[in-house]
């Protein structure tokens, strides 16, 4: 069984480690016997599965359900779920709403944002949920920034990020998820902090990798961003199998041989 500790331990030994998003349980049984290292329970599942545009309409209910359905059928994987859009924004909700992802099965709460976070992962700390920094491009904040771009380019963007990064360590969040930042400042912020880093989109030197499910078995809706790699079709896949594809993707992130420099940015 996959715990923190054993992620501080990877990230000390230098073993990546993966994740993948997961929403129900035949894949969650899947993902045990590949040995997935953590599985998260995004709030994508109101795109992938639910077919809105964004993750705005996902609700705590829907986080807890299909937590509960990942809960019920894996006992290997760290579980984090993420608390969905405007469901953290006053620190009463934020824990109400932690709780109930908690008692879903979740083991760690994964948030988007930065240093505004602070009070919430401290109050979250000392209340026994440990938490999941998600910065870089956080989908929740799609009309902010106008659209899913790469964030972090230039110095006063890449300052404020690192910065962030360690205040939100500081503060004492778990785990964090950079997601589609330049390779290089993925890399100064797995350097910068003690904690396990998790990158989507952000090079080969965090911790680990994270990907969608739906993406890295081919079904992608819409244009295929550069970071994503179908396993499932893979020639190294010979079965051509669900679970050969996700044993393949722990292979190769194991290895170092996902991500490669086709899949980050600059
Ligand atoms: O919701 C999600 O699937 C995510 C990943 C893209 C990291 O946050």
């Amino acid at each position: 069984m996959t715990t923190l500790s054993t992620l501080n331990k990877f990230k000390k030994d230098g073993t990546k480690f993966t994740c993948l998003t997961c929403y129900d349980s035949m894949f969650a049984r899947m993902m045990e016997k590949a040995e997935i290292d953590t599985i998260l329970i995004g709030d994508s599942l109101g795109m992938v599965v639910q077919g809105h545009d964004s993750t705005l309409p996902v609700t705590v209910n829907d986080m807890a359900y299909h937590t509960a359905n990942i809960a019920r059928s894996n006992r290997h994987a760290l579980i984090l779920a993420d608390l969905p859009f405007m469901s953290y924004v006053t620190l009463p909700e934020a824990v109400a709403n932690s709780r109930q992802l908690m008692q879903a099965g979740a083991h760690v709460i994964k948030i988007e944002g930065g240093s505004e976070l602070c009070d919430l992962i401290t109050t979250l700390a000392q209340a026994g949920t440990p938490t999941c920094v998600h910065l870089g491009l956080t989908p929740q904040s799609v009309n902010v920034f106008g659209g899913y771009k790469i964030q972090g380019r230039g110095d006063e963007a890449a300052d404020k990020l690192l910065t962030d990064a360690k205040a939100v360590v500081a503060a004492g969040a778990a785990l964090l998820v950079l997601e589609c930042v330049p390779a290089e400042l993925a890399k100064a912020v797995t350097e910068a902090v003690a904690v396990p880093v998790i990158g989507i989109g952000a090079g080969a030197d965090t911790d680990g990798q994270v990907l969608v499910m739906h993406d890295m078995l081919g079904m992608t809706h819409g244009r295929v961003p550069r970071f994503i790699h179908d396993f499932l079709t893979d020639e190294r896949n010979s079965a051509r199998s669900i679970e050969g594809a996700f044993a393949l993707y722990q292979q190769s992130v194991r290895e170092g041989s996902f991500p490669t420099e086709q899949h980050q940015f600059s």
